[in-house]
């Protein structure tokens, strides 16, 4: 049993909240992925976990134990960081067998765990090297067998990939899942990199300036952001953020962005959903991935947004087009046979079942898919 539950977690460090009342259930062998920008607080909550800072105020459970005033060695969890910090001096059989050592095991169980740990992570052939004999990728997963030797109740990651280069990460990314399937320890893993977190979470925890914004499973936060900040933040390119106004139209509620109209919703029961925002000004997201060239998608007459394209930048597998429209700046990824050229007027299409609207004081969610075409 290795869940782990923070319940109403505070720190402050003097004047700076860096943890603002979090409240967070990791359930046992769950994957969770904390995300956020710089400084949000992403660290100080695993360091918390950890023991390695005070708590201000709230609760850590570890399984069913309070461990607020619990040593951080006798957590009995495993905390990889981004710069692995390996003994230069040992070798890597004795960088992952240190800690058994100093914990007293005998050299038998030592041996066995550590040559287990290497099959696992496929670092066999390294034992007898020192760290300063090994590429990044080969020294963090040394740093990972370190914490695996263990066999903690939670593995906790701080930015683990970080110092490797891009290529390498995304390899590295694919093994840390794979080990997790195969060992199914509780994991806590801290990262700024929303790809990462998308594409390595059981559920992902969205968090700005100290305060948990949203869990969820990663597309649930990506199809139903529940604020302006995760609709943003998870997502590349990012959303974009459209001021609209809600007005009425004969029968008809309109998204009005004045270079472009939008029903809100042309049945009875959309009126009745949305007359409540009439004359009420909103912020309309749209995902550049729901916006396409209307050479493509020819025969949708709802959701049409004139602009000025105003760069191109091919992608390969799409084209990324950044126009105006009005006084908005929208970015768009479109097919890759887009014939768009900059300087010239193009019509776009957005996906109406995909639009966010978001209340504009307080930048929460207001509808998800609120449009029929
Ligand atoms: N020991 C400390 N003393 C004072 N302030 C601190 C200390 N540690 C962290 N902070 C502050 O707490 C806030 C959260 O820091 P934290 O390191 O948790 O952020 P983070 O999300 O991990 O950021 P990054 O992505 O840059 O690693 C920041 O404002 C930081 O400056
Ligand atoms: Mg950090």
């Amino acid at each position: 049993m290795a869940e782990i539950r923070l319940e109403n977690v505070v720190k402050r460090f003097g004047t700076v909240t860096a943890v603002d009342h979090g409240t967070l259930t990791i359930e046992d062998q769950e994957f969770v992925v904390l995300v956020g920008p710089s400084g949000c607080g992403k660290s100080t909550i695993l360091r918390l976990i950890a023991g390695l800072e005070e708590m201000t105020e709230g609760y850590i459970y570890i399984g069913d134990q309070i461990v607020n005033y619990v040593e951080p060695k006798d957590r009995d969890i495993a905390m990889v960081f981004q710069n692995y910090a390996l003994y230069p001096h040992m070798n890597v059989y004795m960088n992952m067998a240190f800690g058994l050592k100093l914990r007293r095991f005998s050299a038998e169980e030592m041996d066995r765990r550590v040559h287990e740990a290497a099959a696992i992570l496929g670092i066999d052939e390294l034992l007898d090297r020192k760290p300063r004999q090994l590429s990044g990728g080969q020294s963090q997963r040394v740093a990972m067998g370190r914490a695996i030797v263990r066999k903690p109740k939670a593995f906790l990651f701080d930015e683990p990939l970080s110092n490797l280069d891009a290529k390498l990460r995304v390899s590295m990314r694919g093994e840390i899942r794979n080990l997790h399937d195969r060992l199914k320890t509780t994991t806590v893993y801290v990262t700024h990199d929303q790809v990462e977190a998308m594409t390595l979470a059981d559920r992902v925890v969205v968090i700005n300036q100290g305060v948990i914004q949203q869990v969820g499973a990663p597309l649930e936060v990506y199809d139903h952001p529940i604020n302006t900040f995760v609709a943003g933040f998870i997502g590349s390119p990012a959303m974009n953020f459209i001021d609209c106004r809600v007005v009425q139209d004969g029968p008809n509620i309109l998204l009005d962005g004045e270079s472009f109209q939008f029903p809100l919703s042309a049945t009875k029961d959309g009126m009745q959903i949305f007359s409540h925002l009439l004359g009420k000004e909103v912020i309309l997201g749209l995902r550049p991935e729901d916006i396409e060239d209307r050479e493509f998608v020819k025969d949708q007459k709802e959701g049409i947004i004139k602009a000025t394209v105003n760069m191109v930048e091919p992608m390969g597998a799409n084209v990324h087009l950044r126009v105006a429209s009005g006084m908005h700046h929208i970015i768009a990824c479109v097919s890759p046979k887009t014939r768009a050229k900059a300087g010239e007027n193009i019509d776009l299409v957005c996906d109406l079942s995909k639009v966010h609207l978001f209340d504009k004081e307080t930048e929460k969610v207001i509808s998800k898919s609120p449009i029929t075409g």
